[in-house]
């Protein structure tokens, strides 16, 4: 079954509660959403294997850890995933990135796929997915869809905010795929939006409303 991580570090929540007052503009919006990338990113990777490798400090041979396996790959869903990649190639600068865009139906809710690009080599490299917004869980199991339809085994999925209705949905027809969240929230409206939220990401982010 899936692991959910909630994370309650203060700095993670602090930010979060910026990022969802409606008077944050949209400049302080994209600042926060690449801190808050930072700070997820070192917990999302938390258990990455090391290995012992000697070099020789300035004072002495050593015996040091680094990081050792799996390389890693960044998938930021389209459109406002992209406001998350700066800040998680500043903790992990060697991963690749690949994009899946999606965007949701405004009628029937549902995700509509509009391009995707991997790395060719995504089979072997351990994948997170990211994008703000986990609401209905559609444009999320469609990303993990397309992932795995290309290979990918090892996939985790981190998002800032998630409604009950987005993980169940996740957690079903993912069992395999951790889930990372900084803050989960109380419901989705008739609108499909999450409640409280923080609105529109993709429109927050880049000023398009
Ligand atoms: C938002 C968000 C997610 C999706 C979540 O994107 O960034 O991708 O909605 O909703 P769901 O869980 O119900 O699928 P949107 O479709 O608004 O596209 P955008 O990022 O281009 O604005
Ligand atoms: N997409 C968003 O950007 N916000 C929501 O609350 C739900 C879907």
């Amino acid at each position: 079954m899936a692991k959910v991580m909630v994370f309650d570090h203060p700095l993670i929540q602090h930010k979060v509660s910026l990022m969802r007052d409606k008077n944050t503009p949209s400049k302080e919006f994209r600042n926060l959403a690449r801190e808050v990338a930072m700070l997820m990113t070192y917990e999302v990777t938390r258990d990455l294997p090391t290995e012992e490798v000697d070099l020789e400090t300035p004072i002495c041979p050593a015996r040091v850890k680094m990081l050792a396996g799996k390389k890693l790959a960044i998938i930021p869903i389209l459109r406002a995933g992209l406001g998350f990649v700066d800040g998680m190639l500043e903790i992990i600068p060697s991963a690749k990135v690949g994009h899946v865009g999606l965007y949701r139906d405004p009628d029937t809710k549902e995700p509509v796929e509009y391009y995707c690009k991997l790395p060719e080599d995504i089979d072997k490299r351990r994948v997170i997915i990211v994008d703000p917004m986990l609401a209905t869980g559609g444009s999320a199991v469609a990303a993990v869809d397309f992932v795995k339809k290309n290979g990918a085994k090892d996939i985790s999925f981190m998002c800032l905010i998630a409604a009950p209705e987005g993980i169940e949905a996740l957690e079903t027809a993912h069992p395999d795929v951790n889930i990372f969240i900084a803050a989960k929230d109380e419901k989705l409206n008739e609108n499909a939006y999450i409640v409280p939220g923080l609105g529109d990401a993709g429109d927050r982010i880049f000023g398009t409303k």
